[in-house]
């Protein structure tokens, strides 16, 4: 192809380019709060739990899903690397289970009640420790939970990966082993 049909395409391409690619790093309000993305249930999909608790006693009466989505870019690097770079941003969406509805006669679906939002995001220049945690009440823009927060010592304590919980994201468990970044966590249970 000659060069200046070459250089045409690339002038055209890149900006097409650069508006559909992900913003690679965490985006902030003006008062330095988290911007919840709209966008990330268009992210990587982890994993889901059912009910999973880290304290003795009886389980909730209410049955919710947890589904865990990261976003593209973090992803690719850990595909690589088998660690989650600076920027990665995950998003943890606590949904309600319903037993009834359509057909079902057994089992349990995800209904579309969002019970709870969290984010566990890295930004080595912005936080201490290099992560911070975030629960989002409303679409609101979060500021960052403090370090006395249990989220920091139970994700450093038990996560396999870079503190976070990558044992229990299966694609990303066998990445993270194979790589050599896998640290099997501790089974006493968490406080
Ligand atoms: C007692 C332990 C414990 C505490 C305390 C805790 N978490 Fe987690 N967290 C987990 C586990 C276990 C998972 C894996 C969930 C799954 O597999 O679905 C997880 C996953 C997450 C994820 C998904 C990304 C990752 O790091 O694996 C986010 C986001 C998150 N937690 C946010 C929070 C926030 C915010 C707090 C504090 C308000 C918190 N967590 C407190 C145990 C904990």
């Amino acid at each position: 192809m000659p060069l200046t049909r070459l250089l045409v395409l690339v002038v055209l391409v890149l900006p097409v380019a650069a508006v559909a690619a992900d913003p690679p790093a965490p985006r902030y309000s003006a008062e330095g709060r988290l911007n919840l993305p709209t966008d990330y249930r268009e992210w990587v999909y982890l994993s889901t739990g059912l009910d999973m608790s880290y304290s003795e006693g009886r389980p909730e009466a209410d049955h919710v899903f947890d589904n865990v989505f990261v976003d593209p870019t973090s992803w690719s690097a850990f595909k690589r690397t088998g660690h989650w770079p600076d920027g990665t941003r995950f998003v943890l969406e606590v949904r309600s289970a319903s037993s009834q509805g359509s057909i079902l006669k057994q089992g349990s679906y995800q209904t579309e009640d969002v019970v709870d939002v969290e984010m566990h995001v890295r930004d080595e220049a912005r936080f201490r420790g290099g992560w911070g945690f975030f629960t989002f009440s409303s679409s609101a823009p979060a500021a960052v939970l403090p370090p006395t927060e249990r989220c920091y010592a139970c994700h450093e304590a038990h996560g396999a990966v870079d503190t976070t919980f990558t044992q229990f994201y299966p694609t990303a468990r066998t990445i993270a082993i194979q790589s050599g970044t896998f640290r099997p966590p501790a089974r006493s249970p968490p406080r």
